[in-house]
């Protein structure tokens, strides 16, 4: 592929950034409301009741023009069209990547090597919504006759952030009576306050693990499985209370899981990218598997206008190029995402791990060192605390940062006007973040108010606000499974488009490997309990002094 930045394209974005940089979006909106066609038409679109208004950044016709030129330069269609046929585009592990197939409601035929493998993933839909019916209607109980009243799903990485974030977010769904718990953690902190609110009796176990090697996971499985066995003394019970999700079903049977128990993916799945597989079972015991089938018919309908919509409306690649002109063009060196819904709050979370472990690269598909930024650090919280805690560097800061602002227009808990002031703040910050506050906006404000005219002089400066401020405000009616869907699989196809675009693999994680290497040797020496000298002085010097305060196994 020719270099990112010799496409003529990039080359044209290059030339435009030095006209655009510093026009203020105040102007961009007064120039645009003259013209037949307004900026909000012009830059917003629409997949199902999803709006995305991108009206809101730092761009013109030509700034558009010329970064859905980019897009197509970059061969974005043809790259997402492979992807969907299951070509091996994970290049470094020589494999698909098909988490579409997943929710590929239309059951069309998807080839791996040859083999349709739509049948398969029906199997394993279908043998979920058989237990987790079994489970959720008190046919399926624990070892002496208990309901099954606790889920703890014990996984780390894309076996807990996915499934974690659509349970928290879709409570109203769940069935009453029935909670879910997630242990990732290898403090052992974790997995024991989690197990002091169960009863062994009436808890289900899901180890989920697509490797189920991962050294956290296997730890807190073996913890679980102790604990369980020495409250109950009854250690066949194990097999009615220990699930397993994985592609390495050898070490499932070897932990004592019963192979009916055994819920299957396959390794052209992502952990990442995991939640629409059988990672989501702790997803269908808690919301039931309608619920799941609708959050898979959401990622689909998503999936379906990511494939078909013209570039120019088509809402992840939009997103996606929009970071692109931030992070490339502007350095910003990070992205939040607010969603002003409690719902919503570990979406951040999931993003991270979605986004930065896709595309935290700095070698290209050619295996060549890249020379522009990749991916972004992503981070947020939920509206309108944000508000109150660093919103402040978004109005008044020297560090660009573009924002998402997310909301449903209907709350599931609605309480006298709280929700109308949510939504009143969600629309006063990005208009805020927009416009700015001009010298003459804040000094007549402060005269209005009464202040003296030294006063003014004093505080104005501090009273201004530079505005220019991006941000993307996407608004849908309701949080419900379908839309939830449909929006985990926007950011999922921003982030591919993303990697497309700076090309890299966004499908392999090798760096979180070497750390995983560095720690397996560590805790040998650890174990043995003697003074090191074996790495670097700072690495010695810690580990000697954790040696001398006698850390706990
Ligand atoms: O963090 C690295 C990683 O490999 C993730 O990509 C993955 O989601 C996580 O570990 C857990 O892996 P597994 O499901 O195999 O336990």
């Amino acid at each position: 592929m020719q270099k990112l930045t010799e496409l003529s394209s990039w080359k044209a974005l290059e030339a435009h950034f030095e006209q655009i940089k510093d026009v203020h979006m105040r102007d961009l909106f007064e120039q645009d409301a003259s013209q037949s066609e307004s900026r909000f038409k012009k830059f917003s679109t629409q997949m199902d009741d999803i709006l995305l208004d991108f009206s809101k950044n730092r761009i013109n016709d030509e700034t558009f023009r010329l970064l859905c030129d980019l897009a197509k330069e970059a061969d974005v269609e043809q790259w997402r069209d492979q992807m969907y046929s299951g070509e091996p585009i994970n290049i470094s592990e020589f494999r698909p990547v098909l988490h579409t197939a997943l929710r590929n409601r239309s059951n069309s035929p998807v080839y791996v090597d040859g083999e349709n493998v739509m049948p398969k993933i029906n199997r394993v839909l279908a043998q979920i919504r058989y237990f987790t019916e079994r489970v959720r209607g008190g046919h399926l109980r624990g070892y002496s006759g208990h309901l099954i009243t606790d889920v703890v799903n014990i996984g780390i990485g894309g076996s807990d952030l996915g499934p974690h974030v659509v349970c928290d977010s879709m409570k109203p769904y769940a069935q009453r009576g029935m909670n879910v718990h997630f242990v990732s953690n290898v403090d052992p902190t974790h997995l024991t306050e989690i197990l002091k609110s169960v009863k062994p009796e009436s808890t289900l176990f899901i180890i989920s693990s697509k490797t189920f090697t991962t050294q956290e996971t296997m730890l807190n499985a073996h913890s679980a499985r102790q604990w369980f066995v020495e409250l109950t003394g009854n250690e066949k019970a194990v097999a009615r209370h220990f699930v397993a999700v994985t592609v390495n079903k050898k070490s499932a049977t070897e932990f004592g899981i019963l192979e009916e128990n055994m819920f299957e993916f396959w390794d052209w799945v992502g952990g990442r990218y995991s939640l629409w597989s059988a990672i989501g079972l702790p997803i269908a015991l808690y919301l039931g598997m309608d619920h799941f089938e609708e959050l898979l018919d959401g990622a689909h309908a998503m999936d379906m206008h990511f494939k078909s919509a013209p570039i120019e409306k088509n809402m992840p690649v939009i997103l996606a190029l929009l970071g692109i002109w931030y992070n490339n063009f502007f350095d910003a060196q990070s992205h939040a995402v607010m969603a002003y819904n409690q719902y919503l709050r570990r979406l951040p979370a999931y993003l991270q791990q979605l986004d930065m472990e896709s595309n935290g690269k700095t070698i290209n598909r050619e295996g060549e060192r890249v020379d522009y930024l990749t991916g972004p650090i992503i981070w947020g919280e939920t509206g309108s605390n944000c508000q109150h805690a660093f919103f402040q560097l978004f109005h008044q800061g020297t560090k660009p940062v573009p924002v998402d602002f997310l909301i449903p227009a209907q709350s599931k808990n609605p309480l006298g006007e709280q929700h109308c002031v949510l939504l009143s703040n969600y629309f006063a910050q990005t208009r805020a973040l927009m416009r700015g506050k001009t010298e003459a906006e804040a000094r007549a404000e402060l005269e209005e108010a009464g202040y003296a005219a030294d006063m003014i002089e004093e505080v104005l400066p501090h009273k201004i606000f530079e505005g220019n401020k991006p941000t993307n405000s996407i608004l849908f009616k309701n949080l419900d499974p379908r839309t939830l869907g449909a929006l985990l699989a926007m950011y999922e196809h921003k982030v591919f488009v993303q990697g497309v675009i700076w090309n890299i693999n966004s499908f392999d994680q090798w760096g979180v490997e070497y750390g995983k290497q560095l720690a397996s040797e560590i805790q040998q020496e650890l174990a043995a309990r003697e003074q090191t000298s074996s790495y670097d002085d700072s690495t010695n010097e810690l580990i000697n002094y954790c040696m001398s305060l006698k850390f706990s196994d």
